[in-house]
């Protein structure tokens, strides 16, 4: 398992990465975009992948019984250590890269990379979506979900957020300029909070 922490960096997740976990709403959210993700995509005992902004493992966690082994990708050292501590609960290999993709570059290959709520913390995504065609092996797949389009609302604090939420034909068109094929949508969730009811995407296309 290989670790790199970086403690200048600012954690935006350091006060919220220990009891992360322990909203069931977000449990609930993950384990839905994990099933879609087994159902629609073919994955195999063989198969390694990375899970951008792993944060705790709740999509990896989920994902873990499908494949051979997940690399956790986060730029956040609080909420791998989360990922750390429960790593002997998954059901496959599990490794921990401490990166921040919005200005670093991981010079490795998977046959899958997954994501949950985590690409609108990135402000340009053309250029995270290039390094994710970048990362992937020929005919390796993307499984990308996120917050459908909001009005800002979803989080109590927007800092760090760089897109309430995305309209899902803009997304498809910067996965097609990178280069990416098949490229779709399913709603994956619905997340109920007082002020509104928010959609969650999960959008798969392949290289
Ligand atoms: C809303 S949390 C989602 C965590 C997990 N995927 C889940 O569904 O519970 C977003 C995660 O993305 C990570 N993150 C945000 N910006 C990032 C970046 N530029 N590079 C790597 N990880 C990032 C955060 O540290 C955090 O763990």
């Amino acid at each position: 398992m290989e670790t790199k922490i970086d403690n200048t960096a600012i954690d935006n997740f350091a006060h919220k990465s220990k009891s992360w976990d322990m909203n069931s709403k977000r449990v609930k959210n993950a384990q839905s975009i994990a099933d879609l993700i087994v159902n629609k995509i073919e994955l195999s005992k063989t198969m390694e992948l990375m899970d951008f902004g792993a944060g705790t493992g709740l999509l990896s966690f989920f994902v873990a019984p499908h494949v051979a082994k997940i690399v956790a990708v986060d730029n956040s050292p609080s909420m791998l250590i989360e990922f750390k501590n429960k790593s002997q609960e998954f059901s496959c290999e599990t490794e921990v890269i401490e990166k921040d993709l919005s200005c670093e570059t991981l010079d490795r290959k998977y046959d899958g990379i997954i994501s949950s709520m985590t690409i609108h913390h990135l402000k340009d995504t053309t250029a995270l979506f290039s390094k994710f065609y970048n990362m992937l092996h020929k005919g390796g797949f993307m499984a990308i979900a996120d917050l459908d389009s909001e009005d800002g609302s979803f989080h109590s604090d927007n800092t760090g957020v760089f897109h309430y939420g995305f309209n899902r034909e803009v997304l498809k068109e910067i996965a097609k300029e990178v280069g990416f094929k098949e490229i779709a949508f399913e709603l994956a969730s619905t997340i109920k909070k007082p002020q509104s009811d928010f959609t969650v995407f999960l959008m798969t296309a392949v290289k």
